[in-house]
């Protein structure tokens, strides 16, 4: 089964676990990525049973519209039924790593307003210690070298990535080199330097029930197991 495969399986998963808790005036948040995207697909099956998303990307938006779901901008929202996301890495506290498509800062706003996170990813996502795949830091443009140096401090290996704007107008520095075992300490301190906007770790908000895409079938694991 190739990847593709299991990222379309555990997406339609991600639907059949939200449609028991979908009710007709729900807004559903709608991330960003390759796995986002067979959700977003997915998702246009069941448009009818829910009221609308909110985008965590302008590419996410975008697709979302071309299915005629109605799309919603965050401040005008309370509070969201569910956050539905993929990742680059995660651990078995459901902490992860996200911002390889350098979406971060949106899916991390959208991820805190929801009550409930899910996560899709393929099995390949899953690790022991975070931080083989580079962290993603959203920094402002004209902090970047600043940031850069005080994270070699911090022991890590920080590279620019080249020719990429966020959604935001800001730049990326992906964090090579880490291997991340108290998440949600370095979180807190990452974003803690100055002319950062936000990094990649989600473990200060973790995802609540992960879905694991494998040859095997679609596993279920929860923050409490
Ligand atoms: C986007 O910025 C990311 O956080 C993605 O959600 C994450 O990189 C997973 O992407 P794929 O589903 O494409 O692997």
């Amino acid at each position: 089964m190739d990847q593709d495969t299991l990222k379309a399986e555990v997406a339609k998963s991600a639907i059949e676990y939200i449609d028991r808790h979908l009710q007709p005036d729900a807004i559903v948040g709608v991330g960003t990525g390759s796995t986002a995207n067979f959700f977003i697909d997915s998702l246009a099956e069941v448009k009818h049973k829910f009221q609308g998303a909110v985008a965590s990307s302008d590419a996410t938006e975008e697709r979302l519209k071309s299915h005629g779901i109605p799309v919603y901008d965050l401040n005008s929202i309370d509070e969201l039924a569910v956050y539905v996301d993929g990742a680059d890495e995660t651990n078995d506290a459901l902490e992860l790593i996200k911002g390889g498509g350098g979406a971060l800062t949106r899916e991390k706003i959208v991820a805190s307003v929801a009550r409930q996170f899910v996560c899709i990813v393929d099995e390949s996502k899953c690790v022991a210690t975070l931080g083989t795949f580079p962290l993603p830091i959203e920094v402002i443009p004209m902090a970047r070298s600043a940031v850069a140096r005080k994270l070699v401090g911090m022991g890590g290996q920080p590279v620019y990535r080249e020719n990429f704007i966020t959604d935001n107008g800001n730049v990326i520095l992906d964090v090579h080199g880490l291997a991340i075992e108290a998440a949600r300490e370095f979180e807190h301190e990452v974003n803690s330097l100055v002319g950062t906007v936000t990094n990649g770790l989600f473990a200060l908000r973790p995802a609540d029930v992960l879905l694991v895409g494998s040859p095997k079938g679609v596993l279920e694991k929860h923050a409490s197991d």
